[in-house]
């Protein structure tokens, strides 16, 4: 397996931990409501977002992120959300971000509803690849599962524009969840074998406290690969890097490859080096989060360069979360979570 991620020089967390890749949620809103994240009688028409003065402008998450890089020597900047693309002028962020981010991969997480039109900017402004939340390729499943908000067919016409604007490798993610989209497992497999797109399947997970998440909804690692083994024969790949969340197989036709993200049945926190910033500006340790460090408010009242390198070091330093490990130990708690939609993924 390759060390270069965990190479000296750069601070680490109490389990010893560096921090290479920074998630930055850029906006709390979505034009879909998933039932794992934002479940539609909850996040109603009436519900309140953050309001916009709390969101960071792209100077204040550039800055911050620039700091970041050259603190901490980041590998990858993803872009979340809520969903990113409904963030306005997004390709002027990443433009702006693709200047301070040294060596670092410039990637994006979307719904894919807004895709097909903004793919080719995108990769204009410098953003590297895309990977995109693709529950379902029924009509009817993939409706249920983005709350009624969704379509099929703009996601699907967003996945090959993004494919046609040359930005690879292509992801597809789908959070399967029993009684809801099960069959999406060999139904994903069969329509992308041969695309060229890797298809990823995520254990449904606990964040945040408004999900509705119980043990028996999830569809764990082994049950995924037994689907998957109904469609072709699987063979493992090795991992790309450290601290990758997703195990990987090939068909062994060479037609497709897969992963899997096993966070509730095989946690991978040992190696977890993400760190999350949210559209309101705080650093958060990890997706189970409580709460983070607020950069806001510093950076608001004419913080330094070295007054904001310092907090965040000292914050990543003091870093000890590995809460799905702990969860594996202890079985969930019920104390407060920030939302997926507040975290990103
Ligand atoms: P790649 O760079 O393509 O490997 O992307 P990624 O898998 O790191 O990011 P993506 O946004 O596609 O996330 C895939 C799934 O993994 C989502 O369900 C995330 O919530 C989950 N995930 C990502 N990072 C973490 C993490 O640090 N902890 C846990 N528990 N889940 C994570
Ligand atoms: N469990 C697992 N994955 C989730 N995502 C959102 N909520 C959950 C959850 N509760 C996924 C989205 C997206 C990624 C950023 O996180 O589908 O692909
Ligand atoms: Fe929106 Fe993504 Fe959450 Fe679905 S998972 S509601 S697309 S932010
Ligand atoms: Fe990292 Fe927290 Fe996920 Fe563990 S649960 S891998 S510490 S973000």
């Amino acid at each position: 397996m390759a060390s270069a991620d965990h190479s000296p020089g750069s601070p680490r967390d109490r389990l010893g931990r560096p921090l290479r890749e920074l998630r930055i949620s850029v906006t709390d809103r979505c034009n879909f409501r998933c039932g794992y994240c934002m479940p539609a009688d909850v996040f109603h028409e009436g519900y309140r977002f953050a309001p916009r003065e709390d969101i960071l402008s792209f100077e204040e998450i550039t800055r911050l992120t620039g700091l970041c890089a050259q603190r901490f020597g980041l590998r990858k900047l993803r872009l979340t959300g809520g969903e990113p693309l409904t963030r306005r002028h997004l390709p002027r962020l990443i433009e702006m971000l693709a200047a301070v981010a040294g060596d670092a991969e410039l990637a994006l997480t979307t719904n894919g509803a807004l895709l097909a039109v903004q793919a080719e900017a995108l990769k204009r402004a410098g953003l590297t690849r895309v990977t995109v939340s693709l529950d379902a390729v029924d009509d009817d499943t993939f409706r249920r599962c983005s709350g009624g908000r969704g379509e099929l067919r703009p996601v699907l016409a967003g996945i090959e524009a993004a494919a046609a604007a040359g930005l690879a490798p292509l992801k597809v993610n789908c959070v399967v969840q029993r009684g809801l989209n099960e069959h999406a497992v060999e139904g994903l497999a069969q329509h992308f074998r041969g695309s060229g797109v890797i298809v990823r399947f995520i254990e449904f997970m606990d964040v945040g406290t408004l999900n509705r998440w119980q043990a028996g909804a999830v569809i764990e690692a082994a049950e995924i690969r037994r689907r998957l083994s109904t469609v072709a024969g699987l063979e493992p790949l090795p991992p790309q890097h450290r601290g990758e969340v997703a195990e990987r197989f090939a068909f062994r036709d060479g037609s497709l490859e897969v992963g899997i993200i096993a966070s509730v049945s095989q946690p991978f926190c040992r190696d977890c080096s993400r760190a999350r910033l949210s559209a309101d500006g705080r650093l958060l340790h990890c997706l189970f989060a409580q709460d983070g460090l607020d950069l806001r408010t510093p950076l608001r009242a004419g913080a330094s360069d070295a007054e904001l390198l310092s907090l965040m070091t000292e914050s990543w330093q003091a870093r000890e979360d590995r809460y799905s490990e702990l969860r594996a130990e202890v079985g969930e708690g019920g104390r407060r979570r920030l939302e997926m939609y507040q975290v990103g993924g």
